[in-house]
């Protein structure tokens, strides 16, 4: 066998900029990839296969399957058998590093999915389609969220920025051409609800008074739109003000809790053009449009205690 001893592969993290949760009502949101993501190297290793994430302080040992195999167990496993790797008799060790925190609505786990699944086909010898890893790592998706939107590994597989729609055949995407990558901080807190219960928290209220919340699940479409066509020409100052809005919308949905909401603020009195949450809510990650020096921001939030880095979003592979 021609296996070389050493493969790595490479995924960034996501985030929604427009359209979370309206996406699930019908309307059209944007995402794109995050400037950091995480990295996987996978060596010829000795007995199981064996997985490391420094970082999130996890070790394993791939053991038969059986009593005691928890989920990552079975996305490490997932990943072998997706790219034709024995999960039980593999000697290869896996390391994943990256700076992308985990749970907060930043894409972590198809992050990881597609990462690992990047090393352990260049470990394998194979290099593969994008499709191929775009469905391996869904995969290792499935094992994680049951039924993921599919959202979270096509951008860690394709980058760039996206255009997403629910239709009845399914989650469709498009690729979208920004004029430049987009300036941003992100900041988070914990997440206080799962994206389940965020969801059917605004599908709860926009069944009990579709009146009410029906224009404001269309005002949310719009804001989408205006907001594919700012980061097409690049206009950071109208996205900044169309982050704003789409936060207000959120915040009207009942899914910006209060750490969301400080955050958000701090983004904005240290000079952001703008900012939003990102994700499903209920905390988790906000996103803020950098000003040129993204300094003040960061040391804002490091005043606030507050976990937070600068990159920008949108660019391609
Ligand atoms: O799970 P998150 O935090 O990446 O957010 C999901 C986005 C929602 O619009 C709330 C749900 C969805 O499936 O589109």
């Amino acid at each position: 066998m021609t296996t070389p001893r050493r493969g790595t592969g490479a995924a960034p993290g996501k985030v929604i900029l427009f359209g979370e949760h309206s996406v699930v009502h019908g309307q059209p949101a944007i995402a794109a990839a995050l400037g950091i993501g995480l990295g996987a190297t996978a060596t010829a290793g000795e007995g199981p296969p064996q997985l490391s994430i420094p970082a999130w302080q996890q070790q394993i040992q791939l053991k038969a399957s059986g009593a005691g195999f928890d989920a990552l167990d079975r996305g490490f496993a997932a990943a072998l058998e997706a790219v034709g790797l024995d999960p039980t008799r593999t000697a290869v060790k896996v390391t994943v590093d990256g700076e992308l925190p985990p749970s907060v609505g930043l894409g972590s786990s198809a992050a990881f999915a597609v990462a690992l699944v990047r090393a352990l086909s260049s470990f394998a010898g194979e290099r593969l389609s994008t499709d191929r890893v775009r469905a391996a790592a869904e995969q290792v998706e499935r094992v994680f969220h049951g039924t993921p939107s599919g959202l979270d590994h096509t951008v860690a597989t394709l980058g760039g920025c996206l255009h997403y729609l629910r239709t009845s055949e399914g989650p469709q995407f498009t690729p979208i051409t920004l004029a430049r990558p987009i300036p941003v901080v992100v900041s988070w807190s914990p997440r206080r609800g799962s994206t389940r219960q965020a969801v059917s928290h605004v599908g709860a209220r926009a069944a009990r008074w579709p009146d009410l919340y029906g224009p404001v699940l269309e005002a949310m479409g719009r804001i989408a739109r205006e907001g594919q066509a700012a980061l097409e020409a690049g206009d950071l100052a109208r996205i900044g003000a169309l982050f704003d809005i789409n936060h207000g919308h959120l915040n009207a949905l009942g899914v910006s809790n209060a750490d969301n909401e400080r955050l958000v603020a701090i983004a904005r009195e240290a000079g952001a053009l703008g900012a939003k949450l990102t994700g499903a809510g209920l905390g988790g990650a906000v996103i803020a449009v950098a000003p040129e020096d993204p300094t003040p921001l960061l040391e804002a939030f490091e005043a606030a205690r507050c976990p937070a880095f600068a990159t920008t979003v949108g660019r391609g592979d």
